[in-house]
């Protein structure tokens, strides 16, 4: 027996994008509720007993896991559910669909309110800075920390004060002083938000006598006492908040200065292959994008904050006032790149 018809070719491709947009969000909710862990430990997942333990709407669980089985994340039956297909990919990029759904959703909802010149004046988007530190650990577990820790290791000195810009929800800090017990952290961010969550982790695992946190534009530094202590300088995944290329220049050197007795600055970052033709070997075109990298470079494109290439970040450093010793590049996360640098 023939199939039935099921449309054209360009009308099932529109419909899975539709599909994948509900899905996407879908990705990022299961992970936060539990159940892409569940699925991940057990095999399987019984809707009706999920919500119930969870206290989640049934019908809305029931939606969500839907959305999962139309992209293949899951099979189901009825309420009994299996990892699909796509199941391991998917838990693999969990948090870059709950950064561009929750993290950066307003942005990406408000398209087209944020092109319109008349309106990119003052705080013109909204991003949701604790979800975006939610996201951001996994991804720093999932895609910086193999590279993270094998540069750690690399350190020629006895870690005593580390400092972490852009600290986010402080995930790095807290990890860094697990290793080093008798070091000291400090992270720097400018949401607020962001650092509340650090703090309360940070005195819940009772660590706040030797870790803590201040509301601080890295772009502008300032000095303060604490800074002369430090001799390990990280900074994840806010590196493009420096550019354009002057002012990163000007930011490199106020690091420099702000902080005198740095031995090693580790900075990690994703870096730009789509769009503005970036002419690099590690260049994209349009029919092979790979996850990630459409939403990191439009969000930042609407957010007026440019992405540079790793060739572009290769030429600053010297005019910058550091010396890159190493690079340690991952190709996973669209083009991303650990540098590390010394005072030149
Ligand atoms: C994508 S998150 C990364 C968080 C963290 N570094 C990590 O690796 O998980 C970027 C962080 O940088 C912060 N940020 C952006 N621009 C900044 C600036 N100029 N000074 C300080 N923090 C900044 C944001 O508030 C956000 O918490």
């Amino acid at each position: 027996m023939n199939s039935p018809v099921v449309g054209s070719e360009s009308e099932r491709a529109v419909a899975s994008i539709f599909n994948s947009a509900v899905a996407a969000a879908s990705i990022g909710a299961a992970w936060e509720l539990g159940a892409l862990e569940e699925l991940r430990e057990n095999g399987k997942l019984d809707v009706q007993s999920f919500a119930l333990q969870n206290d989640l709407d049934l019908a809305s669980t029931q939606g969500m896991i839907t959305a999962l089985a139309v992209v293949g994340v899951v099979e189901r039956d009825r309420d009994s559910v299996v990892v699909g297909r796509h199941f391991d990919e998917a838990y693999r990029t969990k948090s870059l669909f709950h950064w561009l759904c929750l993290g950066s959703g307003e942005l990406f909802a408000r398209m087209q309110y944020v092109l319109r010149n008349e309106n990119r004046t003052g705080d013109f988007y909204r991003r949701d800075s604790a979800a975006i530190g939610y996201a951001c650990r996994d991804i720093n577990t999932q895609y910086f920390d193999p590279a993270f820790w094998a540069a750690m290791d690399d350190l020629d000195h006895d870690l005593s004060y580390v400092a972490d810009l852009g600290c986010g929800s402080g995930g790095r800090l807290i990890q860094v002083l697990r290793r080093h017990p008798r070091a000291k952290g400090l992270g720097l961010d400018l949401a607020g938000p962001a650092l509340k969550v650090a703090e309360k982790e940070t005195a819940e695992l009772g660590m706040s006598d030797r870790l803590s946190f201040a509301e601080a534009d890295a772009r502008n530094i300032g000095t303060r006492a604490e800074f002369a202590e430090v001799d390990l300088l990280t900074c994840f995944m806010m590196g493009h908040d420096f550019w354009p290329r002057e002012n990163c220049v000007a930011t490199l050197r106020r690091l420099r200065e702000a902080f005198p007795n740095v031995r090693r600055f580790l900075l990690g970052d994703a870096t730009r292959i789509l769009l503005d033709d970036p002419r690099t070997e590690h260049a994209v075109t349009e029919d092979n994008v790979p996850v990630f990298t459409l939403g990191f470079e439009v969000g930042h494109a609407m957010m007026d904050v440019y992405i540079p290439t790793l060739a572009e970040w290769e030429g600053v450093f010297e005019e910058g006032g550091w010396r890159c010793v190493n690079k340690r590049l991952i190709e996973s996360l669209t083009l991303s790149v650990i540098f590390e640098l010394e005072r030149a």
